[in-house]
């Protein structure tokens, strides 16, 4: 059996070491891909510091990580759209219940993806800006176009009617929002949005209206006043505080239903601390109060809201017809752009323990990157 090496947590809670690890054959569904560039997502330092508590599925030792761009070197028996040799970008989904977290991790130089959530990377495209979208675009595409989140008609062949209805995203310069409003503008509602004033020219230039900064304490006012009399055909929370402002921005509009995406609060502080436990349950409690808040606050509006799950996709139609179908069309038609626009921070899989620790400490609107 072949081998290659793996960006490894060993145990839970441990920083990322390079081991070698058996190379994969690709299932049925799968295309094995070389992996050649990975970005960075919260979920990852997330996963890495809390696994115990939130992933308590996880064994270790795993490979984290979901974006992966790179090339096709062996293709499963079942599979029609690709060949080897050909350039590929996708989700890896090796960290979820039921997965396997090294075969399917997405930081080592060889990692196996489902053939329905991979697409060609095109030819404008560097390998780069290829890794900044999987996580992100899927994650958007499931709180956008899963039945149980806003449920939005997707994009299709024939173009799309333009509506008036709008779509409110509560931070749109996040990687996740960035896709959101090209993915809600591909399929024809108007994008009403947040932002820092420094990326407000990013959201209008991938088409939303840019409706307030996030931190401005009018932000609510503001998004209100600029979606007018339109109707609302949901919101997407993303950020910390988002989800009860995008309640307050429901209620007053008339939307009922909202897909969140985020803790309501920011889990960074926790993961780097020495000893998880006893910070956590002060944490964890907040969090659950705030959510339960959150939550009762929704229903007393009437409205409808759910806790996003970015790979979720992987098991229903959206995946397929995102990867298969929206995907390639709305790169050709211009639609899709890779944004956020990709920051290298290394090279190597040595790199990534500090990729992720840059990731966790912030960043506006720039992808965290890793060659391999
Ligand atoms: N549930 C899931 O499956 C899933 C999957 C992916 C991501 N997520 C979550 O979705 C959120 C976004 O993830 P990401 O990868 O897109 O993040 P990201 O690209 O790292 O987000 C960075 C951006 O966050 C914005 N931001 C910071 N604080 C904010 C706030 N309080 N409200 C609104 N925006 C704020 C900043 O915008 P400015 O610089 O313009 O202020 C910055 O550009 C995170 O909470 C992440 O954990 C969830």
């Amino acid at each position: 059996m072949s081998s290659h090496l793996a960006a490894v947590m060993p145990t839970p809670r441990a920083r990322l070491a390079v081991r070698p690890t058996a190379t994969p054959e690709p299932a049925r569904d799968e295309i094995l891909v070389r992996v050649r560039v990975v970005a960075v997502n919260p979920v990852d330092w997330v996963v890495q510091g809390t696994s115990r508590i939130t992933y308590r599925w996880l064994h270790t030792p795993a490979v984290l990580g979901s974006d992966i761009a790179g090339e096709v070197v062996a293709i499963g028996s079942d599979v029609t759209r690709f060949h080897v040799g050909q350039r590929v970008f996708g989700l890896a989904t090796g960290t979820d219940r039921g997965r396997d977290a090294v075969r399917e991790g997405a930081f080592q130089e060889y990692s196996v993806l489902l053939e329905r959530l991979a697409a060609p990377t095109p030819d404008a495209w560097t390998d780069d800006e290829a890794a900044v979208l999987p996580l992100a675009l899927s994650t958007a595409a499931c709180a956008l176009f899963q039945p149980a989140h806003l449920g939005l008609r997707m994009p299709t062949e024939q173009g799309d009617a333009r509506t008036r209805e709008v779509v409110v995203v509560w931070g749109g310069s996040t990687s996740v929002g960035l896709n959101a409003i090209q993915l809600a503008r591909a399929a024809g509602y108007d994008v009403v949005t947040t932002a820092s004033a420094r990326n407000a020219d990013l959201v209008r230039d991938l088409g939303a209206e840019y409706g307030a900064d996030h931190h401005a304490p009018t932000a609510v006012d503001d998004l209100v006043a600029a979606i007018g009399s339109r109707p609302v055909a949901g919101a997407v929370a993303l950020g910390a505080g988002s989800t009860d402002a995008c309640i307050e921005v429901l209620r007053r509009t008339g939307g009922t239903r909202l897909a969140m995406a985020s803790t309501p609060i920011s889990l960074a502080d926790l993961v780097g601390r020495r000893r998880l436990l006893p910070a956590m349950i002060p944490v964890f409690s907040r969090i659950g109060l705030a959510t339960a808040r959150s939550a009762l606050r929704a229903r007393h509006s009437g409205i409808r809201a759910g806790f996003v799950w970015g790979s979720s996709l992987r098991d229903d139609e959206v995946g397929p017809r995102l990867w298969g179908e929206v995907v390639p069309r709305a790169v050709s038609a211009g639609a899709l752009r890779p944004v956020p626009a990709p920051l290298v921070v290394g090279t190597g899989l040595d790199t990534l323990q500090g990729a992720l620790d840059r990731q966790r400490a912030g960043v506006s609107a720039r992808k965290v990157v890793v060659r391999l």
